[in-house]
This record gives structure tokens, sequence and C-alpha cells, in this order.
């Protein structure tokens, strides 16, 4: 790449000097988001940084990523043929693979409409607007009794442990038509690695970027090799399930529905993306896994704060209180009238800006932005940290104030203000399950910030700094939790 010429007109990217062999991987440290913001406050919006054997550039600050995603969305929709991501999903992953356009926008395509019917389809019962609902409002419940169980026994919980099964079974029940119990071992076991997980897939692992660490002892690549095939392998067995019970006429979930889709296609002669079965069918394997990791953690780091901060769990409370009511659950329905809750979970997004990279991207021809010369096949980060704690667009970034979304009165939600909060990507690589997702946390929190209060536990310090990773977990931790009182209710 250094050697490429600069083509007329445009600059070559500015960059901190590196070390042979190893590059910058020692400034990149073991907290990347905050030494490239530290970076970007030096070299600009566009950047480049050497790891190991390959350069790969930084886009930080809202117009300059918004440019590159959207405006210019084509030259960056690509993904790196990183190391780790080989093992994602056997290879085939929607999400990571290095898929081209043609096949990667048709299984997209494929994805969001099997996600958008599933989730909007009718609910079972009539008393739910959609099945999403359904799923929700139930797996809440038991998520409440099996808090009561837990505090009973053992008189302190693992949010992030109990929070993940529950989630897990939403998107199962999308997926594959069925819930698991919260103490069956082969998913709670499941589900429940998933730090082994997101630790390698986070952007900058040096086991991706020099070659010769693939080859040495490496224990949480192996973990990574491991979670991977387990997964593969669960979701393997409910695959060939769904094949054996098949039927045409009944289309029960996800599943069903991408292998009704292979069979569609024999019989159209004008189908012309050539795609494999599995290559569609594994597109379940994607919609598994991102749609249970990233909803559980949003959500274990929303009851963190609520312990955090027990003045704003009070007031998202006495909010639910007046507008709802205690005497019916919360439903989606109610989004719109919860501003102040709605304004928490902004700032839970902003504030943690728990996936703090978008997962890599890769110039798909050679292209310049900002008046830089970007070559074809570059690696891109995209810093969504550095655009959630930017002072140029935040008043004390540092700071966890929910009411920085309000309107002047307290009574709306600036929606402009909520723009600028960077969490699922732009343009054409932008999260498929962002309205899920949204809808997802908002009812999960009504529901328990309802029934729930949430302690901290006397000698068990809240420690809220973030583990790197994909998406970045706080520390498994122990609280308390108690049912609020009848004369509350
Ligand atoms: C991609 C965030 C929930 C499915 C992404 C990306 C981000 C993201 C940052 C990468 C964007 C990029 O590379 O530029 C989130 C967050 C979630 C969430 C914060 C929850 C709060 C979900 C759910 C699903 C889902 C519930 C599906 C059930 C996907 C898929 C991709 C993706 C399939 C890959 C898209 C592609 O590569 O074209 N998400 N996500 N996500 N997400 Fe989500």
């Amino acid at each position: 790449h250094f050697h490429r010429e600069i083509p007329e007109g445009l600059r070559q990217l500015p960059g901190p000097s590196s070390l042979p062999i190893i590059g910058n991987l020692l400034e990149l440290g073991n907290k990347p988001y905050l030494s490239l913001t530290e970076m970007s406050k030096r070299y600009g919006d566009v950047f480049q940084i050497q790891l190991g054997m390959r350069p790969v550039v930084i886009l930080s600050g809202y117009k300059t990523v918004k440019q590159a995603l959207t405006k210019q969305g084509d030259d960056f929709a690509g993904r790196p043929d990183l190391y780790s991501f080989s093992f994602v999903n056997d290879g085939k992953s929607l999400a990571f693979s290095t898929d081209k356009a043609g096949v990667w926008r048709a299984r997209r395509k494929l994805a969001y409409n099997a996600l958008r019917s599933f989730s909007s389809l009718e609910g079972k019962l009539p008393e739910y607007s959609c099945l999403l609902e359904e799923h929700i409002c139930k797996e809440a419940d038991y998520l409440i009794k099996e808090l009561q169980n837990v505090m009973t026994t053992e008189g302190k919980f693992d949010p992030f442990r109990y929070i993940v099964v529950s989630v897990a079974n939403v998107i199962c029940g999308m997926c594959f038509g069925r819930r698991y119990n919260h103490h069956d071992q082969e998913l709670v076991g499941l589900v429940n690695l998933a730090e082994d997980f997101v630790k390698v897939a986070g952007s900058g692992n040096p086991a991706d970027f020099i070659p010769a660490l693939q080859y040495l002892p490496n224990k949480s690549m192996k973990k990574f090799v491991n979670i991977n095939n387990r997964f593969n392998n669960f979701v393997q067995k409910i695959v060939s399930e769904h094949y054996a019970t098949f039927d045409k006429d009944n289309i029960r979930d996800i599943t069903d529905s991408l292998i009704d889709h292979c069979e569609d296609r024999k019989l159209d002669e004008n189908s012309n993306i050539q795609m494999s079965d599995e290559k569609v069918v594994s597109i379940v394997n994607d919609l598994f896994g991102a749609g249970f990791d990233t909803i559980s953690t949003a959500l274990s780091w929303a009851v963190m704060y609520l312990v955090a901060y027990p003045e704003v769990e009070k007031q998202l409370f006495e909010e639910i209180k007046e507008k709802i009511g205690l005497d019916r659950s919360p439903v989606l329905s109610d989004r719109n009238n919860l501003p102040l809750l709605e304004s928490f979970i902004l700032e839970l997004f902003r504030h943690s800006s728990y996936l703090p990279f978008t997962i890599p991207h890769c110039s798909t021809k050679d292209t310049s932005l900002n008046g830089y010369f970007i070559p074809k096949d570059t690696c891109v980060f995209i810093n969504q940290w550095q655009i959630n704690h930017d002072e140029e667009l935040w008043k004390d970034p540092s700071l966890f104030i929910p009411d920085r979304f309000l309107n002047a009165d307290g009574t709306e939600v600036n929606k402009l203000e909520g723009e600028k909060v960077l969490v699922f990507g732009l343009g054409k690589r932008r999260c498929i399950g962002e309205v899920i997702a949204r809808n997802e946390v908002f009812l999960f929190l009504a529901i328990i910030i309802q029934k729930l209060h949430f302690y901290k536990l006397p000698g068990e310090p809240l420690d809220m700094t973030p583990e790197y990773g994909l998406t970045m977990k706080h520390k498994r931790h122990y609280l308390g939790v108690a049912m609020r009182p009848k004369d509350e209710q």
C-alpha cells in the first residue's frame, strides 16, 4: 500500500509512524476505542495506522462516517478477510464473511424480509399486537419469576446470566419456533459463553493482523473456535429437525421460511444469483447470534445504570406509574408515551457505547475520503465510541445524563439529538435488527422497571469499566432485586 502512487489531487493518509512487524499494535493497547479517539484528535477524521502487516484506516466524526457509509456506501460496503471471521458461521456468515456484493445483498435482503415478517406476524393470543410483543411479554414474566427464585435461594443474582436466556428465547422463538427454560444446560451454557466470542471478534485483535500468531498457542482463540463450533452444531441440529418435519403449507418460523425459499428458487428459472442452499439456510445462524448477544448486553448494562443511578430508576418508575399505571403490563404501543425511558435508552447507548466499533469494513475499490486516497481492499474501522463522546457534538460527554435528550419542557424526546447516537452503524451495512432491537430493549425495560427494584449489595462495589470486545460487557456482577411492594403496585 505504501508504494501505491497517490492519484493526482489526492493526499496520502496521515497517521503515526509504526514499528516493523507489529506496526502500531502497542499504541492500540487494550482499549482501542480510547487510543484511537486520542489519535483522531491529532490526525483528524481519516487517518491510517499499521496493524501487523496491514494498513487500517480509522474513521471518526459523524459527518465523515456518514459520508463514507451512506453517500459513498458502495465503496466501503465490503468486509476484510480476517482470520477470526473465517470461523464465524463456518465462514458463511452474512455479517462477517467476504461475500461479494451480489451474494451479500441477496442474503441481506432475505434476512431482512424474514425478520420483518416474523416479528410483525400476528401473535397467537389476541391481547398481543404481534409475535415479537408476545414473546417479549412472556419472557419478561418468566424472567421476573426466575429472579424471585434466585433471590429467595441465593440472595443475589448475576444480571447477564438471566437476561441472556430471556433474550435468546425471544429470537429462538422467531428463528426456531421454540424456547428453553432457564435451567436448560445446552442453551444456558452456550449463550453464557458470549464473552469468549466478542473478545476475539473485537476490532484490532492481534491474531487477525500478525499471521505468525495464528500458529502459536492462543487460549482465547481456542475458546473462540470452540464456541463457534458449539454454536454451529446447536443450530445445525435444529435446522436438520426442521428439514425432517418441513411442510410447505405450514411455515412455522424463520428457519422454515429460509428452507421454503430454497425450494422456490429451484423452480424459478429467472433466479440469477448463484447461491448454495446452505448459504441461504445458514442466515438463521447470523440472526440468532446477532439477536441475542447485542440485546442482552444492552439490557444488562441498563440494569447496571439503574443501580448506579437510583434517582433515575425512581423517575423511570414514576413515569410508568403515571402514564401506564400499575394494573396492566406495558406494551409496544406505549413507546411514544414514555419519553424518560426513551431518553434513558439513548443515553445508555451513547454513554456505554458498548458496540465501540462497527464490524470492520473494507473498501471495495480505489476511492477517496476528505481528499485522502484509500486504495481498494483497505480495512476500515468505524469508531462509534468517538462519535458518541465527541465534545463538538455533546456537552459533558463523559457524564450520564438521560435528560440531555428531552426537549425544554421535558415532555418529548428530541429526535435530532437521538439520531446523533451511533450504535447500529449507518448506510449499506447498517444493522438489520435495529427496529426489533429498539422495541425489545424498550419493552423488556418497561416491564421490569414497572415490577422490580434493583439495588447494589453491600460489599459488592459497582465496577462499570467495560471489557473491550465487539460488544463490551461489564464485569460479571452480583446485584439484588426485589418485587416492588404491593402498595406501590
Ligand atoms: C450488524 C448493532 C441487534 C442483526 C450490526 C452492526 C452493528 C449492529 C453496529 C454492524 C454495522 C456495520 O458493520 O457497519 C446492533 C445493536 C443491536 C443489534 C447495538 C442491539 C441493541 C441486532 C438484532 C439482529 C441484528 C436483534 C437480528 C435479529 C444484524 C445483522 C448484521 C448486523 C444480520 C450484519 C449486517 C451486514 O453485515 O450487512 N448490528 N445490532 N442485530 N446486525 Fe445488529
